[in-house]
């Protein structure tokens, strides 16, 4: 077995090896078989396949061996590649007629079995629960995303530079900052990068950040963890209008690499695919005016929410939405929404107003379909620095820490526009995932940061 090690071959790439000598080192997912035959189910991190050990083609030790396997052995194979349509697995269609088996180790009695287990137990044991199926599916397409993120934004102008998580201010709302002690100085994990990407755009024009960020989120929703990752492109001389052009661009890019990278993945997750087809530009815009009157138009004709017993609730002028108005609004559409100037009340201190109506503001977020609520917020940013300074007393901050941040509107003010885009969120809605804590390897949630 020792030399033919340098001959492994992913499984993701078998269909490249038919009729060749290759070796597979992976882990025992499901076993059948009786008498002279096994069927392995082996999985090696890019997929699953089958392994046929023929009690004839393996020194009589190894058939035994075979048979004392359990689920997640560790072992190494090597055997011919063939190409079988029936044969099982992902991608499935080629399976190892094998001529040598090494067990590496016998795994002790694995505790998630193929029966049904309950939600608490499987993020008690995510460690383990990261190796099934439909949670290596979710994290593969969260790479293809991550990856089409940075190739869309670093192919069209946006230079990546990263911002502080160790921060003194609060961006987007008191109520949510996790606390630290900066050796006797009190600040906080952040919450946005955008802040940084603004002095960010004086220097290089567009930027983005990527990165975690930190919300001490006190609701329990399945939209909300307490740690998520964010990317947030800033644009110099951008309106909100020119915003949503590149938002529409990049959320149809990311979509559609997942549709053509993620065949695979997609399938194990059972996602259906015509939803996602759709995703290309332009997306609707409505203004927060006309989803208010949408919404408590179906309030008073009793509509439901789609996907839910409940009635669609009115919305007084100047609220916020709750998860079913944004999912109801989505619903009246086949791709993405766009709802654009929120109520200046509801929004973060920097949002610019718009000019004549100021109790709305040139803000946009990007409501996906299907119920997953608000993918992206952005906005135009307030640009003269004496409105921003009112803004800053009018949400009762403390001036002395955004000194520096009222100094960009000093040097040089330029219309400017940035959005934050929620990769759990996003990932969510791709696999079609109900809950955002299968989108991250290891979810913080408001009752849960173990393992
Ligand atoms: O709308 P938010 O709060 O916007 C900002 O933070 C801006 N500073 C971004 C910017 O303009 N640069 O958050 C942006 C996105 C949301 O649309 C959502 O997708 C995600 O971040 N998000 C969360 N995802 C998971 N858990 C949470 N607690 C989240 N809070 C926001
Ligand atoms: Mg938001």
């Amino acid at each position: 077995m020792a030399n033919v090690v340098a001959n492994v071959v992913p499984i993701e790439r078998l269909c490249e090896h038919v009729g060749e000598t290759v070796t597979l080192q992976g882990w025992l997912y499901h076993k059948t078989g009786k008498g002279k035959l096994h069927f392995l189910q082996v999985r090696d991190g890019t997929g699953i396949c089958q392994a046929v050990v023929f009690r004839g083609n393996v020194p009589d030790e190894q058939f035994e061996a075979a048979k004392e396997l359990t689920q997640e052995s560790s072992l190494r194979l090597s055997g011919e590649v063939k190409a079988d349509p029936r044969a099982p697995g992902i991608p499935g269609g080629y399976e190892v007629d094998v001529r040598g088996l090494e067990v590496v180790q016998i795994a002790d009695p694995y505790p998630i079995s193929p029966k049904e287990h309950g939600v608490e137990f499987l993020m008690q044991n995510r460690h383990l629960w990261l190796r099934s199926s439909r949670q290596w599916a979710a994290m593969r397409v969260r790479a293809v995303i991550v990856r089409a993120i940075r190739d869309w934004l670093d192919g069209h102008g946006f230079l990546n530079v990263d911002t502080p998580i160790l921060t003194p201010a609060a961006a987007e709302g008191t109520t949510t900052l996790f606390s630290i002690d900066y050796h006797g100085e009190p600040a906080y994990l952040a919450q946005t990068g955008q802040l940084y990407n603004e002095a960010n755009i004086f220097a290089f024009g567009k930027v983005y950040c990527f990165g975690p960020t930190f919300r001490a989120e006190k609701s329990k929703t399945r939209r909300h963890l307490q740690e998520f990752w964010m990317v947030e492109p800033e644009i110099a001389f951008c309106d909100l209008d020119g915003l949503m052009e590149v938002e529409e661009q990049f959320v149809s890019y990311i979509v559609q690499r997942c549709l053509a990278e993620c065949d695979a993945e997609l399938k194990v997750l059972e996602r259906d695919l015509t939803h996602l087809q759709k995703v290309t530009p332009p997306f609707p815009r409505i203004h927060y005016d006309e989803a208010v009157q949408r919404i408590n138009a179906a309030a008073a004709a009793g509509e439901l929410v789609p996907g839910y017993d409940d009635p669609v609730p009115a919305i007084e002028w100047g609220d916020d939405f709750g998860s079913p108005h944004e999912t109801y609004l989505a619903a009246q559409f086949d791709k993405p929404v766009f709802v654009h100037h929120y109520p200046t009340q509801v929004k973060a201190f920097y949002m610019e107003p718009e000019p004549g109506r100021p109790e709305v503001c040139r803000s946009v977020d990007l409501l996906a379909p299907e119920g997953y609520g608000e993918i992206i917020g952005g906005s135009e940013r307030m640009s003269d620095a004496q409105k921003l300074v009112e803004a800053i007393e009018r949400h009762k901050l403390p001036r002395e820490v955004y000194e520096w941040y009222i100094d960009l509107r000093r040097y040089g003010s330029v219309v400017h526009s940035g959005f934050g885009l929620g990769v759990e969120r996003t990932v969510a809605w791709v696999c079609g995932l109900d809950h955002v804590r299968e989108t991250i390897a290891f979810p913080r949630t408001l009752t849960n940061m173990r393992p």
